[in-house]
């Protein structure tokens, strides 16, 4: 259902799809493979890039959509810069329904690695690094349902940090799936316990997604399919 791949993998798999949602990170200390062109951004995600300011953003934002293009690329054997991507009312990248191919993506940034799924159905992911001294509790209050608060609250403390990062990711993920913004926050639910494999409570569109997830080096990884 969902095939994590190196991405030097990435292209083989997108070109024989098997049915699985393909899902890689890329660190942004790597230079970027060879399957990927570097010139792919059309004149209007060239123009998002010279109003981007922040140094960071920038550079994500060139980095993430040129993966992309390139993947997507692959899949539709068309040149990156010709996959037409359009947004929806959310803001949410999507292949022009125009063009009549299901096909499904979605991409995550945070400092050091990004993170792509490419697939047969809808796909939402989402990528974050833990730090240190942030105030767990509160975050919790801020954007977590009742019962995933109560949950938190109930596990041990040494568990905490990383009941936090799978709560945000894997919501960030199921609301990136559906790709309705933190609008429905509140209809959004997973478990929080990190012992457990991963899984979701309650989604905003009441449809079954299937949660998975894993930690490297300080950074959880969260891919919700439908
Ligand atoms: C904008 C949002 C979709 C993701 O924001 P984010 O966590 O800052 O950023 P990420 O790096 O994970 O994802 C950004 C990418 O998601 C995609 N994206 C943008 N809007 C999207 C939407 N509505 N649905 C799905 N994907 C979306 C884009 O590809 C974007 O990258 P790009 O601009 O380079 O193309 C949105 O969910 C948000 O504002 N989140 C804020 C964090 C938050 O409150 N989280 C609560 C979790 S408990």
């Amino acid at each position: 259902m969902i095939r994590r791949v190196t991405t030097n993998d990435a292209p083989d798999l997108l070109r024989s799809p098997s049915g699985e949602s393909v899902v890689w990170a890329v660190a942004d200390a790597d230079p970027l493979p060879a399957w990927v062109a570097a010139d792919a951004l059309t004149p209007s995600e060239l123009e998002r890039v010279a109003r981007t300011t922040h140094p960071q953003a920038r550079a994500q934002f060139v980095r993430g959509r040129t993966v992309l293009r390139a993947a997507l690329g692959v899949r539709l054997a068309l040149p990156p810069h010709s996959v037409p991507l359009v947004l929806t009312a959310d803001g949410k990248p999507v292949l022009d329904p125009a063009i009549g191919f299901d096909l499904h993506f979605n991409v995550s940034h945070t400092d050091g690695v990004a993170l792509f799924a490419v697939g047969p159905v809808p796909v939402g992911v989402d990528v974050e690094v833990h730090r240190d001294g942030r105030d767990l509790f509160g975050l919790v209050d801020r954007f977590f349902t009742p019962d995933e608060r109560e949950q938190f609250r109930a596990l041990p403390a040494e568990l905490r940090a990383a009941a936090f990062l799978r709560g945000w990711t894997g919501k960030e993920a199921i609301l990136k799936g559906v790709g309705c913004g933190v609008r429905e926050l509140a209809n959004c639910a997973v478990d929080l316990d990190p012992r457990r494999p991963p899984a979701v409570r309650r989604s905003p569109d009441g449809a079954d997604w299937k949660l998975t997830g894993w930690v490297e080096a300080e950074v959880a990884f969260a891919v919700a399919v439908r």
